[in-house]
């Protein structure tokens, strides 16, 4: 048998956790998997963004690069969470019905390519006639869609690495580089660390929200005219609803704001339909704030080779779509670690 080796993958956020399942099924027999980080599922630190994503998917029409790109890995995702969902109950997935309405619809919302672009692969995608429009909203559309229980989800996803084989090592790096001594033999490092600091693209974008036990039965998106958004999602497996919720780029506040969270619930109770009995009235769990790890331009997907034949393969700054687009991503990266003969190319399921 050749030389041992240990493939570091850092970061135990939904995109660390899909992407070092994933390289978990193109293993040659000489390699395993390390997951490194400083949180893991059950930790909670407002610099760890997936347990706080509400999380469902939403698809973004448009035609930029960023936008395709994200789409392609969306549809893969939509795709595998359905197989996910029908075989693992306890991963905290379920299909629902998915409704939006925007009051101020951008451009890209009346161009029919870029709708066709994201909504063709979704189930059941049927634009609301205008009569079926609540008032003061000018598009609206339904659709089959996943909500997520977001801790549920990266800790099964943990636990399903951990049963294949896969090592968890609790640390936190100082420096990239400092990786390749972890294990012995790494030649690959994956860096899924999320926002990071050392990349001048890489931005937060704070996100509060609200966790309450009152059900709802769909997800619901409201887009306001002053372009704010309200939603609700239902957390599968008994998980609450998350109401929400700001998109504050550069905003680093880590406390919620009680002012928010009584307009965000204000508004729900005006617009998504909880059950009368609770009379606009709800039944708080807790505040939520995190940090979107957002870049520029979108995440950065690269093989960075440095001397010695050692590599760093990117995959950080998936912004607020991390759930949305995690299983492309992971498919993505193994698909560069291919290409650079960093796997064995033949899936070993
Ligand atoms: C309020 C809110 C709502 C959201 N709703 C949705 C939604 O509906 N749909 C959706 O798709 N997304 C949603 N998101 C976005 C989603 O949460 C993120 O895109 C996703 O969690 C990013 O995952 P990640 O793995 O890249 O980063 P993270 O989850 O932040 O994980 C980063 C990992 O890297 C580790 N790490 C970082 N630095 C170091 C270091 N120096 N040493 C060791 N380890 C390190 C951390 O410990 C952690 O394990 C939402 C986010 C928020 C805040
Ligand atoms: C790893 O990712 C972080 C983002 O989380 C980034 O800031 C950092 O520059 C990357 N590390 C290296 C060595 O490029
Ligand atoms: C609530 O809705 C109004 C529009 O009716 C909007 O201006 C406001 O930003 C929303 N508040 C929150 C916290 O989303």
């Amino acid at each position: 048998m050749a030389n041992p080796e240990t493939i570091v993958v850092i970061g135990a956020g939904v995109i660390g956790l899909s992407t070092a399942s994933c390289i978990q099924q193109r293993l040659s027999p000489s390699q395993s998997v390390l997951l490194v980080a400083r949180e893991f599922p059950s930790d909670e630190s407002i610099n760890y963004a997936s347990p706080w994503a509400g999380a469902h998917y939403r698809p973004v029409p448009g035609s930029s690069p960023q936008v395709l790109r994200e789409a392609n890995q969306a549809e893969r995702t939509y795709q595998y969470l359905k197989r996910v969902a029908a075989d693992e109950p306890a991963a905290g997935i379920k299909f629902v019905k998915g409704v939006e309405y925007l009051e101020a619809p951008p451009a890209e919302y009346s161009d029919p390519q870029s709708l066709r672009n994201v909504y063709a692969s979704v189930d059941g995608f049927r634009l609301l006639a205008r009569d079926e429009l609540p008032v003061g909203v000018k598009w609206g559309t339904e659709y089959g869609t996943w909500v997520i229980n977001s801790p549920v989800y990266c800790a099964h996803m943990l636990r399903k690495f951990i049963v294949r084989g896969g090592q968890t090592k609790k640390y936190t790096l100082a420096n990239m580089k400092e990786a390749f001594s972890l294990a012995q033999n790494v030649r690959t490092v994956v860096n899924c660390s999320g926002m990071g600091f050392e990349d001048p693209e890489s931005f937060i974008i704070r996100g509060q929200t609200c966790l309450v036990r009152n059900p709802v039965s769909a997800t619901i998106t409201r887009q306001n005219t002053d372009g704010s958004w309200s939603f609700c999602i239902p957390r599968p497996l008994d998980g609450g609803t998350i109401i929400g919720g700001t998109k504050q780029s550069h905003e680093w506040d880590p406390n919620p704001s009680l002012d928010i969270r009584t307009r965000l619930l204000a508004n729900a109770s005006k617009w998504f339909p909880f059950a009368p009995e609770s009379g606009g009235q709800f039944d708080v769990i807790r505040d939520i704030v995190g940090r979107r790890p957002a870049r520029q331009g979108g995440m950065r997907m690269e093989v960075e080779k440095l001397a010695d034949g050692k590599n760093i393969v990117h995959a950080y700054g998936a912004g607020g779509r991390g759930f949305e687009i995690s299983w492309g991503v992971a498919e993505d990266t193994a698909g560069m670690m291919l290409e650079n003969g960093l796997l064995q190319a033949r899936a070993v399921l």
